[in-house]
């Protein structure tokens, strides 16, 4: 069944994003929390290959380019680079932007579609039922809602049409026990646990065949043996995750070293399609399926559903240009355990950056790097006898990365944050009771000590928390005089060179009123 050895690469993708609309703060949390994890595995000097990009065909983006009075190609080129900048001002790492209108895709995807239908998996029938296009999905009888003057609906209120078209079906049917087979072989696939569970109890209420082509709309990519069909949005989007590799050369060496995939990050309503339609595509392709699918939660804004319709969607942008790219990262990343819903707040989102960023890790660089300046003529003084508070502080320190690389490795990003919080504590109290700015004239030695033990707090957390926050610790790293690149999580940590001399400092992150 295999149709990859894989060697040693981890492969981390985000949802492409549909390119009906201007992004949104949905679209930039699954983007950063993908950066955060391939920030992390690069800082372990893994060979890491992260992707993101765009969903370009399909019945919604043909209307929405309709209603824009655009021609599709311009449309989607225009909203796909509204994406391409959202990541790129997000501060994001991907290694590639991958859009569904590019040839490579359309040559995988349609490659994807002659292997299923050599292997007898896909079969011609006839559609009839409803279609939600805002989820661009086939829903069944019994989810319809009927509304006054023959308006149909999903239980959310979606509008659905009826469809009665020629259609090609995936024997979806047949995969079921295999799918349960899988799930059971393989505990990890879905997480977190709850979400395994609706997966499960849902293949074991059964599976129907999956239509698979629609002939009502042009704009996808044709069907290869039938150009009066067009393969269904969802299939040609889930092979997105392998022709970024080069598939169908399932010898070039991406394929070879990065399929299958680590982690597909999603959110919770797109589940189905990840952890029920695509690994049973790829099995009865002969692909391996991905190691995990992770479905994160979503935001509300202020306590409300966040939609066009209330006028309440957050713009990434705006946010990123009046707090800057950290503040925004931090707080997706720390206010909600990745997994669960959460809401968006204004005084929430103030509260983290005064209270975290500003007051918590800035206050410390702030008072660190001062006093080494003042008392010490700016070089890292050298370390002399320990006290028992001072090994104290080391512990904890020496014990943050695994403990932090543990969660990040099981995307607990909030949980990582809360721990290296801890050692910011710490540290803000460790100062505050070894009060170094009164040893300069008592005890000059001890307070080398106190600062040397202080710069090698800040030396480890530039390091550490460089995934979640690579501007400010960019920022951070030349203050602390650390050539870039120099440490990774990768290496055992160098002892603070002997005579390291400082820049003057510089506040990290000013106060926000
Ligand atoms: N094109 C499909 C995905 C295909 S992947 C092979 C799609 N696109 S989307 O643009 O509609 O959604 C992209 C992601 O944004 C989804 O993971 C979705 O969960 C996420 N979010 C949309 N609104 C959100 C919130 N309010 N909160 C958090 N994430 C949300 O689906």
């Amino acid at each position: 069944m295999v149709e990859s050895a894989k060697e040693s690469g981890c492969y981390i993708t985000t949802p492409i994003y549909y390119v009906n609309d201007v992004p949104h703060i949905g679209h930039a949390y699954t983007s950063l929390a993908c950066d955060v994890l391939a920030r992390f595995h690069r800082s372990q000097r893994h060979k890491t290959f992260f992707l993101t990009g765009t969903d370009e065909h399909g019945l919604k983006v043909e209307t929405s380019a309709r209603k824009a009075g655009m021609k599709i190609k311009d449309f989607t080129d225009q909203v796909s680079g509204n994406f391409q900048r959202l990541v790129q001002e997000l501060g994001c790492s991907n290694d590639d932007f991958i859009r569904t209108t590019q040839s490579r895709h359309i040559k995988a995807a349609q490659h994807f579609w002659r292997v299923l239908e050599e292997k007898g998996e896909i079969y011609i029938g006839r559609y009839r039922g409803w279609y939600c296009m805002r989820d661009e999905n086939f829903v069944a009888e019994s989810d319809v809602i009927k509304g006054d003057n023959d308006t149909h609906t999903t239980t959310d209120g979606a509008p659905l049409q009826w469809l009665e078209e020629d259609s090609y079906f995936f024997r979806l049917s047949q995969w079921q026990e295999k799918l349960l087979e899988f799930y059971r072989t393989h505990p990890h696939f879905i997480a977190p646990e709850t979400r395994r569970n609706e997966v499960i109890r849902f293949v074991e209420g059964g599976l129907h065949d999956l239509s698979v082509s629609r002939t009502g709309i042009s704009w996808g990519i044709p069907v290869p043996s039938n150009a009066s069909h067009v393969i269904y949005v969802w299939i040609d989007a889930l092979t997105n995750y392998l022709s970024a590799l080069g598939y169908p050369n399932t010898e070039e060496d991406s394929f070879q070293q990065f399929w299958p995939a680590d982690v597909h990050v999603i959110g919770k309503d797109i589940l189905r399609f990840h952890a029920v339609y695509w690994p049973a595509l790829l099995m009865a392709a002969g692909i391996e399926p991905p190691k995990q699918i992770f479905a994160h939660g979503w935001w509300t804004n202020e306590g409300k559903k966040i939609s066009k319709s209330l006028g309440n969607v957050i713009d990434p942008f705006a946010l990123i240009d009046t707090w800057g790219q950290d503040a925004i990262r931090y707080f997706l990343m720390r206010e909600v355990p990745f997994g669960m819903d959460g809401d968006f707040s204004r005084q929430a989102l103030r509260s983290r950056f005064n209270g975290d960023l500003v007051h918590g890790l800035g206050n410390l660089a702030q008072r660190v790097l001062t006093l080494i300046q003042k008392n010490c003529a700016g070089i890292v003084p050298d370390i002399g006898a320990e006290t028992s508070e001072d090994r104290h502080m080391k512990d904890a320190l020496h014990a943050m990365p695994i403990i932090v690389g543990r969660h990040i490795e099981n995307l607990a990003f909030s949980r990582a944050l809360e721990e290296i919080w801890r050692v910011i504590a710490a540290a803000n109290r460790y100062i505050d009771a070894q009060a170094p700015w009164r040893l300069k004239k008592e005890d000059p030695q001890r307070m080398a000590t106190v600062l040397h033990i202080l710069y090698d707090v800040l030396r480890r957390l530039s390091v550490i928390l460089a995934p979640f926050l690579p501007t400010g610790m960019k920022k951070l790293s030349e203050q602390l005089a650390i050539p870039e690149g120099s440490i990774t999580l990768a290496d055992s940590w160098p002892a603070v060179p002997s005579g390291l001399v400082l820049p003057p400092p510089a506040i990290l992150y000013p106060r926000a009123e």
